[in-house]
């Protein structure tokens, strides 16, 4: 009986290290699928370098876990039933210290001095003169370009090919600004100012995240980064520098003063009207941005009705209460917001 059970030991372990290696590698492959942006599809200097990075350590750690794997199998295949021989045969010291100390202590250190490397090469480069300042609020990004007037949310416009710097800070908890194919992350914190820089190095829109837990609606806290040529980057510069436009639709202009004298207007601004609420995300160019909720929808006329008749619905807590408006005073207010462009 005992020599079966202890005959068996061997076979079984190695299921097991079968099991646990196969089923490393198949998490691994679960995560290569492409349905959410990368950090390893880099489309800037910044990204490029992380993406370098993370190849280096995952080269490093694909040839620890072979050789460690390998060595496993070896002990487990010439594994004999006699403990105590095992014991005798001695001479591991060395493969211990080597292996256990001196191997792992140079590997660390490499990998040290490259991350640190890497860290001193993603200040913001000299001479950079766009700056952005973001906004962290419960659960949405306000986006300001001091120099040139502009007040926005959710939603950052770049030159192609030029870096941009921002300074990020929050209103209330620590959020984390995180646009993978652009750039690390950088924290949001409340009473303090962060600097960090993008740069897109092709024409796109990049999706980017909140990655610091920051409550309830954490999740729906996206940002998208619009990275246009030069010349539409001037024209939307100009486009949003204006006041909203003057309505010339009467559907509009009856959903404009549902706007200022509903309570829209306590917590939202449009420039150049009664609205100049502060609560909430600047409205003066909506209709020009592709979320609702900072990426909560895509920005469509269904979407926006459902959103302000009860938002809470799509995004529980926050901070705007379900609208009690007449449907025609909806319906207007829906032709004014989409004019905003
Ligand atoms: Cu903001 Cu998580």
């Amino acid at each position: 009986m005992g020599e079966r059970s202890s005959a068996s030991r061997p076979t079984s372990s190695l299921r097991w290290a079968v099991l646990v290696v196969g089923g490393g590698l198949a998490i691994q492959l679960a995560g290569c699928g492409r349905t959410s942006p990368s950090a390893l599809d880099p489309h800037g200097p910044g990204a490029d370098r992380v993406a370098r990075l993370w190849w280096l350590l995952f080269w490093i750690s694909a040839v620890v876990f072979a050789v460690v794997t390998v060595l496993v199998l070896v002990a487990l295949l010439r594994r004999r039933g006699d403990r105590d021989m095992l014991v005798r045969r001695g001479g591991g010291e060395a493969l211990i210290v080597v292996g256990g100390v001196i191997v792992p202590a140079i590997v660390l250190t490499a990998v040290y001095v490259v991350g640190l490397r890497d860290l001193r090469a993603l200040t913001v480069p000299e001479g950079t003169d766009l700056t952005v300042e973001v906004t962290g609020h419960d659960w949405w990004w306000e986006v300001r370009y001091p120099d040139q007037g502009i007040i926005s949310a959710n939603e950052i416009h770049v030159p192609v090919g030029r870096p941009v710097k921002l300074i990020l800070t929050s209103q209330d908890v620590i959020h984390s600004f995180w646009v993978p194919q652009l750039t690390v992350k950088t924290d949001l914190i409340p009473g303090h100012t962060n600097t960090t820089w993008i740069q897109a190095s092709s024409p796109g829109t990049y999706r980017g995240q909140c990655a610091e837990y920051c409550g309830l609606q954490h999740a729906k806290m996206a940002i998208l980064v619009v990275a246009e040529p030069a010349d539409a980057y001037a024209s939307w510069l100009a486009a949003e520098r204006r006041p909203a436009v003057a309505v010339g639709d009467p559907m509009a202009a009856r959903g404009r003063l549902a706007l200022e004298r509903n309570s829209c207007a306590a917590c939202h601004t449009v420039s150049g009207t009664a609205a100049t609420g502060t609560i909430g995300p600047d409205l003066t160019h909506f209709g020009g941005r592709r979320t609702i909720g900072a990426g909560a929808l895509a920005n469509t006329r269904g979407n926006l009705g459902g959103w302000i008749v009860n938002s809470q619905t799509v995004k529980p807590g926050n901070k705007m209460p379900p609208q009690p408006l007449t449907p025609e005073e909806l319906q207007a207010l829906l032709a004014y917001l989409e004019s905003l462009k």
